[in-house]
């Protein structure tokens, strides 16, 4: 074979290692996958969960190729090292996860065992077991362990998302519902416990004992008896749980608990419901937003484009940028610098559970500004849409489509819209663009849809519809996304795109300074905070608190831990951060992922040797 022959690479010798790898596995069957992919025994370190299923890899063996790499990171490096000459950047430290654990547990299975005979006894099981199976794949978690009546659930693992947190309690929340209302020979209820934390991913994917350990980590355990005090059909949840999810659930202080293997008493909440919250952003930051920094040009931009749809100029603004990069943050700007205008402002959010769920944000955008409250009867909600409908002086046609769109019965105060469903669609379609155009022939609009790399399919149709409307009428329509969204509506003459870069130094800076306040922080600190957060504002934020955090907890603490573990040294939130553009990347930009893994133990390196 000639030189230089792809051929020739990949069969070469780094290959053969990895044939030899797949071999002691007993898996010789994937060689050609992994050769066909380029997979060599450089790349395995950083093969993820996902690369695997890509490559055609069912479950199971992916979980023992998982394993074995982790085992084996360093005799892979070494290996790799001695046939390509190259050391991958491998992690040295086991990788560490934050997940977060949900443990559930069906109510009095003793009382009813003694009650019934053992088939109805499994029967009532396998159906309370189903229905957390529904409730669990809904939210994208991970059924790790059925244990008796009791259900093991990771929300992070193995597929990570950003709001695994949240993602976890509405679970949580759903189960209860779902079992309450499930028809078998007697009323079930169940508990429900939840905890965030650190966990070494060997514990959780290891088999045999390691995964024992996996069930007995803390978090896991955190989580059961968590459960354990929990009363029946509720949702109890850690306070590393609670920092997570801001305000996005009404809670409950349930207070101090003295836990069974668990060092000190913990502080327990009890998690009610979602709360009915007008923006995620403002949900997610509960103490308040630090100062703007820069993105004047940015700021300005808008208010000129807000100043011709002043003028009846319709226009659409696509702001786009990485996550954290402060998309949501400009559009506070924008609403605090306009609060003394007059005008109509409506806000849509697009949620990452709710990708494939119809017309999602119009709908809760809908029941937010009737303010439906808990507890309102179907008719009083009528009465309520009814009163803002007739703001914009809603026809009766139309009211009645939003009625249904919203659930709510026809009480008989509409005519019955008799159509088939596509004509339906149409309809209420129409409907709702009627509805802005109202709305801005009697004062100007600031429409802002945010997230919508998250948006349904059936909002994307009204979002366009929209935008083919509103260039006549006294709109502004922003429109926030991420990169991977590609959207449909640029090079129009009302259109404009607007890309938020990253932060260069000086405005890094400023947003250290906003964030320590007047507390001291040493030049050798700042330039690391600089260096490693890549200009994105969300990660100079939390590393900022990060490294302010663990300063303040004190000379004292710094000798107890004497040689703390990188890893626990770095607090949830930055891990969540971590995770999370972590997590981007892994559907993004595949190559730099290693990268934002290697980020979690320099990080704590780096913390470790502020503190010494
Ligand atoms: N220009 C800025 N000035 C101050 N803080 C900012 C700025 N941009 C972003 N932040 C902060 O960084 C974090 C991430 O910003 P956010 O607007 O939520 O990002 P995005 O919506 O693009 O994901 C927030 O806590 C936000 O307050
Ligand atoms: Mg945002």
């Amino acid at each position: 074979m000639p030189a230089g022959d792809p051929e020739a690479q990949a069969t070469g010798p780094s290959m053969q290692q990895i044939a030899d790898w797949l071999k002691t596995l007993g898996m010789s069957e994937y060689a050609e996958r992994f050769v066909d992919n380029k997979i060599d025994i450089s790349v395995l370190p950083h093969l993820t969960d996902q690369d695997l299923k890509d490559i055609g890899v069912p479950l199971g063996h992916r979980r023992k190729m998982l394993a074995a790499i982790n085992q084996g990171v360093e005799s892979i490096r070494l290996l790799a090292e001695a046939t390509t000459g190259v050391a991958p950047t491998t992690q040295e430290a086991p990788e560490r996860r934050q997940i977060t654990v949900m443990f559930c547990d069906l109510v009095g299975s003793t009382a009813l065992s003694a009650r019934m005979d053992a088939e109805d006894l499994r029967e009532i099981i396998s159906v309370y077991q189903k229905c957390v199976a529904v409730a669990v794949r809904r939210f994208d978690g991970f059924i790790a362990k059925y244990m008796g009546d009791g259900v093991l659930v990771y929300f992070g693992y193995p597929e990570a998302h950003e709001d695994d947190p949240e993602r976890a309690v509405r679970a949580g929340l759903e189960l209860v519902a779902a079992v309450s209302n499930l028809k078998t020979h007697a009323t079930l209820q169940t508990r429900v416990g939840i905890a965030t934390g650190l966990v070494v991913v060997g514990d959780l994917i290891g088999s045999g004992s390691a995964q024992e350990q996996g069930v007995v980590g803390k978090t896991p355990n955190l989580a059961a008896r968590l459960q354990g005090v929990a009363e029946p059909n509720s949702v109890v949840i850690a306070e590393s749980t609670r920092t997570l999810v801001g305000n996005l659930f009404e809670l409950e202080d349930l207070g101090a608990k003295d836990l069974k293997g668990i060092d000190g008493p913990v502080r327990a909440w009890g998690a009610l419901r979602p709360a009915s919250v007008e923006s995620r952003f403002e949900a997610l930051h509960t103490s308040g937003l630090t100062d703007l920094v820069g993105r004047q040009e940015e700021l300005d931009l808008l208010l000129r484009r807000w100043s011709k749809a002043l003028d009846g100029e319709g226009q659409v603004v696509l702001l786009s940028g990485e996550a954290g990069i402060g998309k949501s943050r400009l559009t506070a700007a924008l609403l605090e610098r306009l609060t003394s205008e007059p005008h109509t402002r409506l806000r849509y959010f697009c949620s990452p559970q709710r990708t494939d769920s119809a017309l999602y944000p119009i709908i809760s955008q809908m029941e937010r500004a009737a303010r439906f409250a808990r507890g309102d009867t179907a008719e009083t909600k009528l009465d309520k849409l009814d009163a803002v409908l007739a703001q914009s002086y809603t026809p009766p046609e139309d009211r009645a489509l939003f009625a249904e769109l919203l659930s709510l019965p026809n009480d008989g105060r509409y005519l019955k819209v008799e159509l088939p469903p596509q004509q339906r669609r149409q309809r209420t379609l129409e409907a709702l663009t009627r509805q802005i155009v109202a709305l801005a022939e009697q004062s100007p609009v600031l429409m802002i849809f945010e997230d919508v790399h998250w948006i349904d399919p059936t909002s994307l149709e009204a979002l366009g519809r929209g935008i083919d409307r509103i260039k006549a009428v006294g709109v502004l329509l922003i429109i926030t996304y991420r990169p991977e969204f590609e959207p449909p509506w640029a090079g129009r003459p009302y259109v404009t795109t607007l890309t938020i870069n990253r932060f260069g130094e000086r405005e890094i800076g400023a947003l250290i300074d906003n964030v320590t306040g007047n507390k001291p922080l040493s030049a050798s600190v700042r330039q690391d905070i600089i260096e490693r957060t890549d200009g994105i504002p969300l990660f100079v934020e939390e590393m900022t608190k990060a490294v302010l955090e663990a300063e303040g907890e004190g000379a004292a603490e710094r000798t107890a831990a004497a040689i703390p573990s990188p890893a626990l040294a770095v607090p949830a939130s930055l891990h969540a951060s971590l995770m999370a553009r972590l997590l981007h990347r892994v559907h993004g930009i595949g190559n730099e992922v290693h990268y934002y893994l290697l980020q979690l133990d320099p990080l704590g390196h780096y913390l470790r040797k502020v503190f010494s």
